[in-house]
């Protein structure tokens, strides 16, 4: 019975496409049995939801999808990490711990970021140009967001790999039914990623930089101590986590939609290679059309009526951007990827309101990069035939499984 959810899960989440079609068209919400909430699928809705924070709480905003075995669970224990993080924080406790990550993340901040992730996707291209064929999530996709984000956290470069690992096999383990041994497996790798964002906090507590991991340390204790005490290494953990999880992995998949995307319609692919000014409009028809956070959980706090339907206190909603994204009454042919729409940005794939998306500027720069990279040094750039694209079944980060590519070698 638990197995045949979790494979209707997997169906629903690697095409939601259809269902959110008819959730669209139905009087007021649907509840939906394998997400175990309301689905929330109009643009209009999915805005009121995001505004009204103080009926919808974000406690459950990342609510897993499995609970890990007691065995995996005991592996955890002895990390880091019990700490309230920004994603499922209402109120004050949100702004708190929101500021810290609004500044570091500024416009100013990522555009001076912009020259070390220039050269690292340049570097990462030059690795595989010649061969004339790649498998891009794994020799670029899961590798560029990474290597940017422990630059700006301030990770040393050579923890980075150890910190990308132990993200994806947090998602496994939270969202994935792993057998046993893996769940313990992958707890493991969860925890050895703790110890290091563990290690930079402790060292930036004594040893300030200039790097966002100096600065939640900074917001999470008083200074004074002889050490950071335990109780904020496992804050700052949380936070530091939270904040990688975020910034990487929905990078990645973005990366595997775009180009996924952008060489199905050749003749676009095309038109941004005579036009690489409209780099910028094809990153943002990719989140709408396909982003990789087709949404978040919401909760009730008290009883409500949405969209004509009456909820109790503790009604659990699925906010579906990934629906409102293709809502005919916001955009028009919805289902079509056309990146010369007049208002690419209009969409609600990084979110909207209190929550919105703080890496955001920061995702569309190695998105614009990435695009540019590729259209300039690699023109001729396909699908590699015989490779069928499967999705990942994942409604966080929406990605191809794989991605293989060819062009012809020099
Ligand atoms: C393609 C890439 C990305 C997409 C599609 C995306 C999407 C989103 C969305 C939809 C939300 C709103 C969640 C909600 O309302 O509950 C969000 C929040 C957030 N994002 Fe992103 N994101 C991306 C990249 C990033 C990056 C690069 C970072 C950090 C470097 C980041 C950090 C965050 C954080 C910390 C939050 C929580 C903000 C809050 O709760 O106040 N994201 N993101």
């Amino acid at each position: 019975m638990e197995r045949e959810l979790h494979d209707r899960l997997d169906d629903l989440m690697r095409e939601p496409h259809p269902l959110y079609a008819r959730a669209r068209a139905a009087q007021g919400l649907v509840h939906v049995p394998e997400l175990a909430a309301w689905l929330v699928a109009r643009d209009e809705d999915v805005r009121e939801v995001l505004r009204r924070t103080e009926e919808f709480s974000s406690a459950n905003a990342l609510r897993p999808d499995v609970m890990p075995s007691p065995a995996a669970l005991a592996v955890l224990a002895g990390g880091f990490g019990a700490g309230p993080v920004v994603v499922t924080s209402d109120g004050e406790l949100h702004q708190r711990l929101r500021a810290p990550l609004v500044r570091a993340l500024s416009p100013a901040r990522v555009a001076a970021t912009v020259p070390y992730a220039r050269e690292r996707a340049a570097a990462l291209v030059d690795g595989f140009a010649k061969d004339g064929g790649v498998e891009l999530m794994a020799a670029y996709a899961r590798r560029l967001p990474g290597d940017v984000i422990g630059r700006i956290v301030g990770l040393d470069p050579a923890d980075v790999p150890l910190v990308v690992h132990g993200g994806h096999r947090a998602e496994e383990l939270l969202f994935r039914p792993l057998p046993e041994a893996e769940q313990i497996a992958a707890a493991q790798d969860v925890v050895a990623m703790q110890h290091v964002l563990d290690r930079c906090a402790r060292d930036r507590y004594t040893c300030p930089r200039a790097d966002l991991c100096t600065e939640i340390v900074a917001s999470v204790s008083e200074p004074g101590h002889a050490e950071l005490p335990l109780e904020q290494r496992h804050e700052a953990v949380a936070h530091l986590q939270n904040l990688l999880i975020a910034g990487h992995l929905t990078t990645t998949a973005l990366i595997g939609t775009t180009l996924l995307h952008l060489l199905g319609h050749r003749e676009q692919w095309e038109l941004l290679r005579e036009q690489p000014e409209l780099i910028p409009a094809a990153v943002e028809e990719a989140v709408r059309h396909d982003g990789p956070l087709q949404g978040f959980r919401r909760v009730t706090t008290r009883p409500v009526t949405l969209a004509g339907t009456e909820l109790p206190a503790g009604a659990e909603l699925f906010v579906a951007f990934g629906a409102a994204n293709r809502d005919a009454l916001r955009h028009p042919r919805p289902d079509t990827f056309d990146i010369t729409r007049s208002a690419p940005a209009r969409h609600l794939g990084f979110g909207f309101g209190a929550h919105a998306c703080v890496g955001a500027q920061l995702a569309r720069e190695q998105l614009r990069i990435t695009v540019e990279e590729f259209t300039r040094r690699l023109p001729g750039l396909r699908l590699a035939d015989g490779h069928p694209v499967t999705m990942r079944p994942t409604m966080i980060h929406r990605s191809p499984e794989e991605l293989h590519l060819t062009w012809p070698a020099d």
